[in-house]
């Protein structure tokens, strides 16, 4: 993976803060918004928090949809599918998305420890049918809490990555391998981004009760072969 990642919602905590540890470690990052100038002013303070070489950008989604092979998906599910129906022309062939997307129940007035019922059966899935042919959808992210993203420290959280495309699920996990800390598990099909997505409702649960905005996940048990996953 050598090209810019387009962080689509990149102006929300989410976004921002994959997108500071991203450029950190030297990706060059065009941070989307529906507003450019939104846009402009996030890429902005987050190459003012990165300093150095950091090569961040700004740009309406579509643009800078249409300027990366891989495009991480951070917006409310309130919006997604709206937002895609109109991203679908920008699309590069064969681009990677990456969608962190949770359905919280919050977003329609219900609880953020509750998850919407999504017909496709997850929001990855959703993702995955608007998307152009030839476009790849990876689940991945969910359970990485914005509050670490934005800090220096490591974070402490495996990141679980479901796909049905090989090669697409090694790009999400040289991103995951990007950020300190986090270890990228092969989650299989795109199927399972349902069960990944609810676990986000009950780490907002256990985060309510815990007083705390900094619970993740560890799968534990495992060899090293979960960190390497087939390129077939
Ligand atoms: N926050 C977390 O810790 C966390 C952790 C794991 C997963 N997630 C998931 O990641 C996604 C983003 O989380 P977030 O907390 O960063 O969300 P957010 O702040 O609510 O939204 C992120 C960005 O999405 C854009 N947006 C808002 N409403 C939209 C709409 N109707 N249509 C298109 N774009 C819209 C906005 O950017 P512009 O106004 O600039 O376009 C906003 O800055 C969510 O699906 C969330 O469930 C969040």
């Amino acid at each position: 993976m050598s090209g810019p990642v387009a962080v689509v919602g990149g102006t929300g905590p989410e976004g921002r803060g994959l997108a500071l540890r991203w450029a950190r470690a030297g990706v060059h990052i065009i941070i989307g918004s529906r507003e450019e100038q939104r846009a402009r002013h996030a890429a902005a303070e987050i190459q003012a928090q990165c300093g150095g070489n950091a090569r961040v950008e700004g740009a309406e989604n579509s643009v800078a949809v249409a300027q990366a092979d891989v495009v991480m998906l951070t917006v409310p599910f309130a919006g997604q599918a709206e937002l895609l129906k109109k991203l679908k022309p920008a699309f590069r062939p064969n681009a990677v998305v990456i969608d962190a997307t949770v359905p919280l129940a919050a977003e329609v007035g219900g609880r953020a420890t509750r998850t919407l019922g999504v017909w496709q059966g997850s929001a990855a899935q959703q993702t995955a049918e608007l998307v152009p042919p030839g476009v790849a959808v990876v689940a991945a992210f969910h359970n990485v809490s914005h509050t670490l993203l934005e800090g220096d420290g490591p974070v402490d959280c495996d990141v679980i990555v479901c796909t049905d495309h090989e090669p697409a699920r090694a790009v999400a996990f040289e991103l995951a391998r990007k950020i300190s800390g986090v270890r990228p598990v092969d989650g299989g099909k795109l199927e399972n981004a349902r069960i990944v997505e609810q676990i986000t409702a009950l780490l907002i649960a256990i985060n309510i009760r815990a007083k705390r905005q900094s619970a993740g996940i560890r799968i534990t048990g495992l060899d090293a072969w979960v960190e390497r996953p087939r390129r077939d």
